[in-house]
């Protein structure tokens, strides 16, 4: 496997797990790229390396709030950066999903002000000691509600203060000094601000009574500033003389204001922590999977092993896919050792279990030869990555063949026999678009599902990977054939397991791999019954739809809805925000698609790159309403399966 295929493979499992910070990198490196003079980034900002490894993180790149899983803060201050605002890409933070603060402290920026306002969620933008100049609109910091600590210090912005500044209700430091602003202070009442100063800046006017029991010095440097705050009459009246015993605002608002914001924050808080607790429990059991699967644990001592690598999972799963010599040995040496390296943390179970690791792995179906857990522990492997369910690694036997191990977890919903049972069900299907499981190996704690190797990959990156290299391929009737084919595979599945709740479940284009022409094959199908943890059930796309996110209800329609959804993903060649867990990031198919059709814009939609097949135009468009006709929200309009089916195949090249 090349580095290129690795870093493909990283961007895959960047889309499939948001939440690591897998692909975060490739962003980075984009805002990196829109500056002129970015040396001081060089020797640590590499491509494929995870920012966030807690051994070697890039310059400026902090990831302590998001629990080293993803970049939290970029403190890039005092590094000679410089640029000018207009080519600064703003878009590439934007994918930063838990960027909070943003510091630019002390470099040579220059030009208006850029779109952070863009960046909505941060809480801290340090921009002072630049070259920024000019007028900031008005309603620029409108949508930047979350706002706490804004610097625009020592640079030379102009023109008035924005009135905007006045929305952000959590602001508590506002450091405006050594500007050129002119015009009067805007009323800044919010009760959160602890910290302002406008020193030395052209400010005229009245000082607001809101900011009248500020220090002094905060105003200082502005020649026509008057107000009790500096004991400076206005306009030869006498004002007033500070008062302590007067609030700056009538006192009902103030307190009403102050109840109802302490609940808030409560509520907030409470949620926040719970959040926490959840997101840690999970993140220390994925770290858990992860290091006993990376890493080779040395015979003489396991569980100091398993220590040291639960320590630094990120930078070593990170580390097996982007260094040069990918490939590393499951097993510790022999059989018996190899098993304990696979699964069981607890050094009792080490030894010479040999025998036992063969009969652990169960093969359901024998076209790829019969294998056992030995010849998968001595394989070469790379870590794939990690979704809701599990990670998944690919590993190359010694009898040449390529496989897929996933290994599941919360998978105890039914007990050895059953499961036995479902999984052979699974297997025994033979369809050319499914792709059933050939192997299983069976613990309590964890399940092995082992598919053969499909060397194109998924939908999903092939799509989304690497626009422009391969991309030709992916015509109009190319992109025809995929989609017929997963509508083929579903209808088998439908009738196959009919009288299952989800026949499918978790249908999106990650979970459908194309073979070498392009033939769609389905996986991962069924596997609703087999999980018993609730959580993980609702990692299962299906659990996207709207009736399971309103009711928790779940029909074979939701599958439908996962059909229309990688029908517009395909024709759109837009990366569907439905994966994502929050809505940041991607495109709200549904909503944009309908609302195309409603103004009568369908071609528009359809992904530039088949666009101009110009005398196909109708039957894509067919198509594309095909996949709104199969997102509709109320499962009881939706259309059933046999009827997507249909119209698909009637839709012509
Ligand atoms: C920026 O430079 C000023 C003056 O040189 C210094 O006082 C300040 O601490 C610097 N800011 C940061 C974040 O280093």
């Amino acid at each position: 496997m090349s580095q290129m295929d690795a870093v493909r493979l990283l961007l895959i499992f960047s889309l499939i797990a948001p939440s690591l910070s897998i692909g975060e990198d490739v962003h980075l490196l984009e805002f990196k790229e829109s500056l002129q003079s970015s040396s001081a980034l060089d020797s640590t900002w590499i491509k494929g390396t995870n920012p966030c490894n807690q051994d070697k993180t890039w310059a400026g790149v902090d990831c302590r709030d998001a629990d080293y899983q993803s970049v939290s803060a970029l403190l890039l201050m005092n590094m000679g950066l410089n640029a000018v605002s207009e080519d600064l890409d703003i878009e590439s933070l934007g994918n930063l999903q838990n960027l909070r603060v943003l510091s630019l402290e002390n470099n040579s920026f220059s030009g208006p002000i850029p779109e952070f306002n863009r960046l909505s969620s941060l809480k801290s933008l340090f921009l002072s000691g630049n070259q920024f100049s000019g007028e900031i609109p008005p309603g620029y910091f409108e949508k930047m509600g979350s706002l706490k600590k804004l610097s625009l210090a020592k640079n030379k912005f102009s023109g008035k203060i924005p009135e905007s500044l006045g929305k952000l209700g959590a602001l508590m430091e506002l450091m405006l000094q050594h500007n050129e602003f002119s015009g009067p202070i805007p009323s800044l009442e919010q009760k959160s601000l602890e910290k302002v100063d406008f020193s030395y800046n052209k400010l005229q006017g009245e000082i607001p009574q809101s900011l009248s029991n500020v220090a002094a010095q905060a105003f200082a440097g502005n020649a026509d500033l008057c107000g009790s705050a500096i004991s400076k009459q206005c306009n030869g009246q006498s004002s007033s003389p500070p008062s302590p015993q007067s609030p700056p605002l009538p006192l009902p608002k103030e307190e009403k204001g102050t109840v109802s914001g302490m609940t808030k924050w409560i509520i907030l808080a409470v949620v926040v922590t719970v959040l926490l607790v959840t997101i840690l429990f999970k993140v220390k059991k994925k770290d858990q999977d992860f290091s006993l699967l990376v890493k080779e644990i040395p015979k003489e001592n396991l569980d100091e092993a398993v220590q040291a690598v639960q320590v630094h999972t990120a930078s070593t799963n990170r580390r097996s896919l982007s260094s040069s010599s990918h490939r590393r040995s499951l097993g510790g040496g022999g059989g018996g050792n190899s098993y304990n390296a696979m699964g069981s943390s607890s050094s009792k179970s080490r030894g010479s279990n040999n025998g036992k690791s063969v009969n652990d792995l169960v093969v359901i179906n024998e076209e790829k030869g019969v294998f056992g857990l030995p010849d998968l522990m001595k394989a070469a492997a790379e870590v794939l990555g990690s979704g809701g369910l599990g990670s998944a690694y690919k590993a190359t036997m010694a009898n040449g063949v390529t496989v897929v191990v996933k290994r599941m977890r919360d998978m105890n919903k039914l007990n050895r026999d059953a499961f036995e049972v479902e999984i052979r069900k699974l297997g025994r299907i033979r369809h050319m678009n499914i792709l059933p499981p050939l192997a299983y190996h069976y613990r309590k704690e964890e399940k092995l599902l082992i598919t053969e190797f499909v060397p194109k990959g998924s939908l999903l990156f092939v799509l989304h990977g690497d626009r422009g290299v391969s991309h030709s391929d992916l015509n109009w009737p190319t992109r025809l054939k995929i989609i017929k084919g997963i509508a083929r595979g579903m209808g088998f599945l439908h009738t196959e397991f009919a009288n299952y709740e989800l026949p499918h479940g978790n249908l999106k284009s990650s979970n459908i791999l194309l073979s070498s022409n392009y033939e769609p094959l389905l996986t991962d199908y069924a596997i609703y019954s087999l999980i018993s943890n609730t959580h993980s059930v609702q990692s299962l796309f299906a659990y996207k739809c709207p009736e399971a996110v309103l009711y928790q209800q779940l029909t074979p329609k939701s599958d439908v809805f996962c059909l229309g959804i990688v029908v517009l993903e395909i024709m759109t060649g837009k990366y569907p925000s439905q994966y994502l867990n929050n809505q940041k990031g991607g495109t709200d198919v549904v909503l944009w698609v309908r609302q195309a059709i409603s103004e009568n814009r369908v071609a528009e939609l359809i992904d530039p790159e088949i666009a101009n097949t110009a005398d196909s135009m109708d039957e894509m468009e067919k198509m594309l309403i095909i996949g709104a006709t199969c997102t509709e929200s109320e499962c009881g309009n939706r259309i059933e399966m046999r009827e997507a089916i249909r119209s698909i195949e009637e839709v012509l090249a």
